[in-house]
C-alpha cells in the first residue's frame, strides 16, 4: 500500500489491550466498568512486577475468530514471564508478534519469547530496529544496544521486516515511519543512533503505531514510545484508515522529557481530536501525566500492569 491511500481495515467485533508489562502497578487504581478492568494482585497467581518496559497483549475478535498478538516484549524477560504467568497468558497462544521500534526497554525479552516457544513465531519490525541506539540523558550516556537479526532468525523468528502499512494478524494495521503533521512534536535530540559507523540523531523511522477499527466505536491506537510524537501518530492512523473516530488511544507519549511546552502543546493537539479513552503509561512522565489528568479528567486513566482495555 502507498502512503497516503486509505486502507479499508476489517471491522473487529471487539478489541481488548492488556498491559503486560508496564512502568507503573497501583492497586487503588479504579477501573471503568465494561472497558477499563484492573487486576486485583490477592487474586493472581503471583505478584505482577512493574518496571521500565512496555509489552502489550492484544486480543482481537474478527468474524467469530479469536486472534492474538504481543506487542513488545518489555526490558527483560525476568519481567515479562513472571508477568505472562501471572496473568495466565502464555506465548504459545499468540500469532504474530510486533515490535514497535528498536530500543532494548521493548525488545528486552524477545530473543526468549521465540526460544521458550514451540514454533516458529513471525516478528513484524522496520528494518531500521536492527541500528544500534543510544541516549544522551541528563545523567549521562547510555547504550549503544543492538537488536542482532542473526540472532533473532536462529532463535526460531520469521522476520518480516515492514517499511510500509502493513495487516497483521489479519485485523491489525501496523503504520510504517510515522508521517509527522504537526510541527512541535520532533524526536528529541538525546536519542541517537549509529548509521555506518557514525553517530546521529535518530529519525524514528522505525517506530510504528498499532491501529485496530472496532465496529461501530472506530479506532484504537496503540503507541509504545510515541518518540515521532502521539498526536503525529493518532492523525497518520485516522489519515491511513479514513476514520476520524477513536474510541481509545493507548501507550507511553514520552512527554516530560520535552519539557512544558511540548506537554501543553500536545494536550492542545489532543483536544483537537475525538478521543474517548487515553490510557498513558511506560514513558509519559510523571508531570505529563499529571497535566493530562487535568486536561482530561473523564477521558484519561493511567495505565498499570495488568490493565485491560476492552473496546466492542
Ligand atoms: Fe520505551
Ligand atoms: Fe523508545
Amino acid at each position: 500500500m502507498k502512503r497516503g491511500y486509505v486502507m479499508e481495515l476489517p471491522e473487529l467485533g471487539s478489541a481488548t489491550v492488556e498491559m503486560v508489562v508496564d512502568n507503573f502497578i497501583d492497586v487503588f487504581e479504579p477501573s471503568l466498568p465494561g472497558v477499563v478492568e484492573r487486576m486485583t494482585p490477592g487474586r493472581l497467581k503471583k505478584p505482577l512486577i512493574a518496571a521500565h518496559g512496555l509489552s502489550m497483549l492484544i486480543t482481537m475478535e474478527l468474524n467469530g475468530q479469536t486472534k492474538r498478538i504481543l506487542m513488545d516484549t518489555s526490558n527483560s524477560p525476568l519481567v515479562l514471564f513472571n508477568n505472562l504467568e501471572a496473568l495466565e497468558r502464555s506465548v504459545e497462544d499468540i500469532e504474530a508478534l510486533f515490535l514497535s521500534h528498536g530500543h532494548p526497554d521493548h525488545y528486552g525479552g524477545l530473543q526468549e519469547v521465540l526460544a521458550r516457544r514451540q514454533s516458529p513465531l513471525e516478528v513484524y519490525l522496520h528494518p531500521d530496529c536492527y541500528l544500534p541506539k543510544l541516549l544522551i540523558t541528563p545523567r549521562g550516556r547510555v547504550g549503544p544496544w543492538t537488536l542482532e537479526r542473526e540472532a533473532l532468525e536462529r532463535a526460531g523468528a520469521r522476520l518480516r521486516e515492514n517499511t510500509q502499512p502493513t495487516l497483521i494478524a489479519g485485523g491489525a494495521l501496523i503504520s510504517g515511519p510515522v508521517e509527522a503533521s504537526v510541527s512541535y512534536e520532533t524526536p528529541l535530540p538525546g536519542a541517537k543512533r549509529i548509521v555506518n559507523g557514525k553517530e546521529e540523531r535518530d529519525d524514528f523511522r522505525d517506530e510504528q503505531v498499532l491501529i485496530m477499527k472496532v465496529k461501530n466505536r472506530g479506532l484504537i491506537v496503540v503507541a509504545a514510545c510515541s518518540h515521532p510524537g502521539i498526536t503525529n501518530m493518532i492523525r497518520y492512523a485516522q489519515k491511513l484508515t479514513g476514520e476520524t473516530k477513536v474510541a481509545a488511544v493507548i501507550g507511553g507519549f514520552h512527554l516530560t522529557a520535552g519539557g512544558e511546552q511540548l506537554i501543553q502543546n500536545t494536550i492542545k493537539g489532543l483536544q483537537e481530536l475525538d478521543i474517548g479513552l487515553i490510557l498513558a503509561g511506560h514513558c509519559t512522565g510523571f508531570r505529563a501525566l499529571a497535566s493530562l489528568y487535568a486536561a482530561f479528567p473523564e477521558q484519561f486513566m493511567v495505565s498499570c500492569v495488568g490493565t485491560k482495555v476492552m473496546i466492542s
